[in-house]
């Protein structure tokens, strides 16, 4: 009798601090033993719509408990502010993520090595090449794959059809050719091999495992985790092949073309004038190139996804950019140095990315020390979350947010507004997106031409909006649509 007495005190205590909210940290519904608040995410409704809606309740600053991890949720730019410039060396980190971190090979990336100067070194690389291949080679690529679209849309003009298929395959296009200087024909089957990895990927991993959250499921089997690591060894595969490729091929003394040629004569540097440990290694080339693959490709598709969408249902916006565009360039193709005469075609893409914003939570960041957000105490090892979706909603910067309006992007003298506080779609800080410029230059360049060239109409039977969300994910895309695409010339 008196040993259940005992285990019963032993358990009850172990539940008291199991559940026991650190003291002096944010509010917030109180978790469940083991599973914490999981449960408030299980239904229908994404993840950042919970969250904005906990905020009635606990604050814009709150916290939930997912397993064993405490996670703070940011939903306001103030706070987020705080934690992304503020307090940068603060909130840097990245979690601990059973699959990612055995995917990034214990962080061994960009996207999910901790803050170091190794880490440091990679994000500038990664920055560098981005910068180059923007500069020197997009325009000529976006040229090549636009006259492979061209040849497709005028297959499907006319008739309905989903266009994420030809927006998917002009995006891997352009990433393939940074990574690994090579241009692809839509039907090249390493092209279509990669889209395959991505699409598995994700429908593997959504929005995180069990295993992610609660350390015992690691121990169980697991189809999603399986899938998940057989597809990011098909991916490594290609890569590595690359990189080979690229080994027999470049010379060190001749300029990088591409990400793969500039790592490796970093390499090739650094072996040649430090002695000390290398902080580019092989399995670092082989995990950057996969990080700026994955975050590169996935995002953009999406954004042009949700801007085709937003054309459909806007007819009277899609009209504004075709005069816009036929005033100013006429039927030449878009070049980048155009876009600061486009303002409301401008206006219209960064309402794209506040509408549909596409990495709605971000990626989860991590206190690195004791810190503090607002008036409440964040321990080392939280995750922070910054709710970016909530930012592009909230009412207090945004004149009914749930409208798409790119004229709140514009000043009365029709330029766009330089102070946009609650608006992060590449978030900001440290760990801003580094694909920041190369993403923003080819949804410009190949919008563009693509409102230049077509009229995008809901297809027959289509009643209501189409740019509508689809399955919550890291990077959210529209639930799948089809369009009519007229041709204008
Ligand atoms: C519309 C397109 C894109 C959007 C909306 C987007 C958005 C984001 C966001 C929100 C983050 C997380 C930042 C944070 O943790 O605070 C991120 C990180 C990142 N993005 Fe992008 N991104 C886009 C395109 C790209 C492209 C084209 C590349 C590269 C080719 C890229 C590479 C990366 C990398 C490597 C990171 C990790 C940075 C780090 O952890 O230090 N992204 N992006």
């Amino acid at each position: 009798m008196s040993l259940v007495v005992v285990l019963v005190i032993l358990l009850l205590t172990w539940m008291y601090f199991n559940i026991r909210r650190p003291p002096g940290t944010p509010p917030g519904p109180t978790p469940y033993p083991i599973i914490g608040n999981v449960p408030i995410l299980i239904g229908d409704v994404s993840p950042w719509t919970i969250f904005k809606s906990m905020t009635f309740k606990y604050g814009q600053v709150f916290s939930v408990k997912f397993g064993s991890f405490w996670t703070v949720v940011i939903n306001d730019h103030e706070h987020a502010h705080e934690a992304l410039l503020t307090k940068l060396n603060d909130f840097s980190g990245r979690p601990y993520s059973y699959n990612f971190n055995w995917y990034s090979e214990n962080g061994k990336d960009i996207a999910f090595g901790q803050p170091s100067p190794t880490w440091k070194l990679h994000r500038k690389l990664a920055h560098l090449a981005i910068r180059q291949y923007t500069t020197d080679n997009l325009e000529t690529l976006i040229g090549e794959v636009i006259r492979k679209i061209g040849g497709v849309l005028s297959e499907k003009a006319g008739n309905p059809f989903d266009p994420k298929e030809v927006i998917t395959l002009a995006v891997y296009n352009v990433i393939a050719s940074m990574c690994f200087g090579k241009s692809y024909e839509f039907n090249d089957p390493e092209l279509l091999e990669f889209i395959k990895i991505s699409d598995e990927r994700n429908n593997a991993l959504g929005n995180g495992t069990l295993a992610d959250f609660i350390p015992a499921a690691r121990f169980l089997p697991s189809t999603s985790v399986n899938t998940f690591r057989r597809v990011s060894l098909e991916l490594f595969a290609i890569i590595l092949k690359e990189v080979n490729r690229h080994l027999k091929a470049y010379s060190p003394d001749e300029p990088a073309n591409d990400l793969i040629e500039l790592l490796l004569k970093t390499q090739n540097d650094e072996m040649e004038t430090d002695n000390s440990d290398s902080k580019l290694t092989d399995v670092h080339i082989k995990q950057i190139v996969s990080d700026l693959f994955i975050a590169g490709t996935e995002t953009s598709t999406s954004t042009l996804l949700w801007a085709v969408a937003c054309m459909i249902d806007n007819p009277d916006v899609q009209e504004k950019i075709k005069k816009e565009l036929d005033d100013v360039i006429g039927d030449r193709p878009p070049q980048l140095s155009d876009r600061e005469k486009l303002p409301y075609t401008d206006a219209v893409i960064m309402e794209i990315m506040r509408y549909g914003t596409v990495v709605p939570l971000s990626l989860i960041h991590c206190a690195i020390k004791d810190s503090t957000i607002g008036n409440y105490n964040v321990t080392t090892g939280t995750g922070v979350i910054i709710n970016a979706w909530a930012l592009h909603n909230d009412s207090k910067y945004w004149d009914s947010p749930e409208k798409f309006k790119p004229e709140r992007f514009l000043d009365s003298t029709c330029t766009i507004k330089q102070h946009l506080p609650s608006y992060l779609p590449f978030s900001t800080g440290r760990r801003a997106c580094v694909g920041q410029a190369l993403a923003k230059a080819q949804i410009f360049l190949i919008f563009t031409w693509l409102i230049q060239n077509y009229t995008f109409e809901k297809a027959p039977g289509v009643t209501g909006d189409v740019a509508i969300e689809g399955i919550p994910m890291i990077v959210t895309f529209t639930r799948p649509y089809q369009t009519v695409a007229h041709s204008r010339y």
